[in-house]
């Protein structure tokens, strides 16, 4: 059935949403058709309103609306060939949209950082998402996209320039100046809820990898002592992101490891990271070893006590209810001035590894750069699917790296500086 629109953002009156429609009315790539969808008329009206009294002088830009919630989620994946959602916590909201999508064929986006929900959607639709060749990629936000293609950039240079493969990869989070809104904070409490999410492989299952040891290593979150790295002269903590980052990694190094030999040439020609086991880490950066001590103390302890408390299902449920009550909104002063900076550290698989850096620079990371990189890589799924690995993918639950690959990098890049080698951080 024809589709009305393009590509569509599901959720356009929650604060990320409302700056994805922004993104898309100052942005969208001319003859896009796309419209902004939500539970409630009223609302996503007065969003195209300030759509249109946002932009002085120029065309005013057709932009739809589609409503869509609960027994009517059908509308929604009805009408676009495209869906991008920002509705979450995802774990809570965000499954009906997933069926929609997959029973109508419209290929789908989202922001999650919820393990959780991706491992319980790939169990129970994975194989019908393939069976209808629909292309589903989570992640499409902060979590994981600077995490998840920077490490395919490294694995791109590795190859082209040395003609080997990466073995390991650390991101280090050098600046994080960001704030969360109500969405995100909700999203961390279910994160607790649900100790199945603890699981470093669990994004691997349906990817069991064909060669015993090509497999991705764990790596103990939360738990740890900060960890020196020697190439930026600091210690690493843990970062609260690197607990999807790492997961989503993980299941990209193991697609490129299990893709049949035909499938790899499709996929950008990165058949595997490396030919031997791929280690991923992520962390925050600190310069002061007392600092990374008494920090790290303190995160273990609070994550630690946070995880036991609220995996009581009540307990979980009352706090849940406080915070979304609460609706707090992101400041819009806090967003303008928000920024990240991201240092990736690869060694080569080769006998004496060499070392390779690179160095992405973000706008504010929740709202700021996930809008942006939420929007690019809805706007090249609708309209440039031909040119990105997804095209040749049957369909099912991929990664920003292994659905999108270096085309998304491309169009981030083209705008702002946002990755680059650099020769040492
Ligand atoms: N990946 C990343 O880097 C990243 C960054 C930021 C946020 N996030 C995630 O994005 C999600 C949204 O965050 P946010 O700050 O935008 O949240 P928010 O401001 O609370 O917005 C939530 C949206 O969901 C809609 N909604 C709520 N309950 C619904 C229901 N029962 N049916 C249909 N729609 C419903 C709301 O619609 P109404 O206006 O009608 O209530 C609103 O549009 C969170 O899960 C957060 O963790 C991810």
């Amino acid at each position: 059935m024809e589709k009305q629109y393009d590509l569509l953002i599901y959720g356009a009156t929650g604060s990320v949403g409302k700056k994805v429609a922004e993104y898309l009315y100052r942005n969208a790539r001319p003859g896009l058709k796309w419209a902004i969808a939500g539970r409630s008329q009223g609302k996503l009206e007065q969003i195209v309103e300030g759509l249109k009294g946002s932009v002085e002088g120029g065309e005013p830009v057709d932009v739809g609306i589609v409503v869509g919630s609960g027994e009517t989620i059908d509308n929604v994946a009805k009408a676009a060939k495209v869906v991008m959602t920002t509705v979450g916590p995802y774990e809570v909201l965000g499954e009906p949209l997933v069926k929609a999508c997959i029973e109508h064929n419209a290929d789908y986006l989202d922001i999650n950082g919820e393990p959780q929900f991706m491992v319980r959607m790939i169990e129970k639709y994975g194989k019908l998402a393939k069976t209808n060749n629909v292309t589903l990629i989570p992640t499409c936000g902060f979590d994981s996209v600077p995490s998840d293609l920077g490490t395919l950039f490294l694995v791109e240079e590795a190859k082209r320039n040395f003609k080997c493969g990466v073995s390991e990869v650390t991101s280090v989070f050098t600046k994080f100046d960001g704030t969360a809104g109500s969405g995100s904070v909700a999203s961390i409490v279910k994160l607790f809820a649900e100790p199945s999410s603890l699981d470093p492989y669990g994004l691997q299952k349906d990817y069991p990898n064909p060669e015993p040891e090509k497999v991705t290593e764990y790596f103990p979150d939360w738990h740890y002592q900060p960890e020196y790295i020697p190439e930026l002269g600091m210690y690493g903590i843990p970062f609260m992101l690197g607990y999807a980052n790492t997961r989503v990694v993980r299941r990209s190094a193991s697609i490129f490891a299990s893709a049949t030999p035909t499938e790899s040439v499709k996929l950008n020609g990165s058949d595997a990271y490396c030919s031997g086991r791929f280690l991923y880490k992520e962390f925050s950066g600190i310069q002061s070893k007392v600092g990374a001590y008494t920090l790290c103390g303190i995160l273990t302890g609070i994550l630690n006590t946070a995880q036991k408390l609220l995996a009581n299902k009540t307990l979980n449920e009352k706090v849940f209810n406080l915070i979304t009550n609460m609706g707090f909104k992101p400041d819009d002063k806090a967003i303008e001035r928000g920024s990240a900076r991201v240092v990736q550290i690869a060694k080569t698989d080769e006998a004496e590894p060499r070392t390779l850096f690179t160095e992405i620079n973000t706008l504010d990371p929740g709202f700021g750069e996930t809008s942006r990189i939420l929007a690019e890589a809805g706007m090249l799924l609708a309209l440039e699917k031909q040119s990105i690995p997804a095209h040749s993918l049957v369909g099912g639950f991929y990664t920003p790296a292994t659905a999108l690959g270096t085309r998304l990098l491309d169009k981030l890049n083209e705008k702002a500086d946002w990755i680059k080698r650099i020769d040492s951080p």
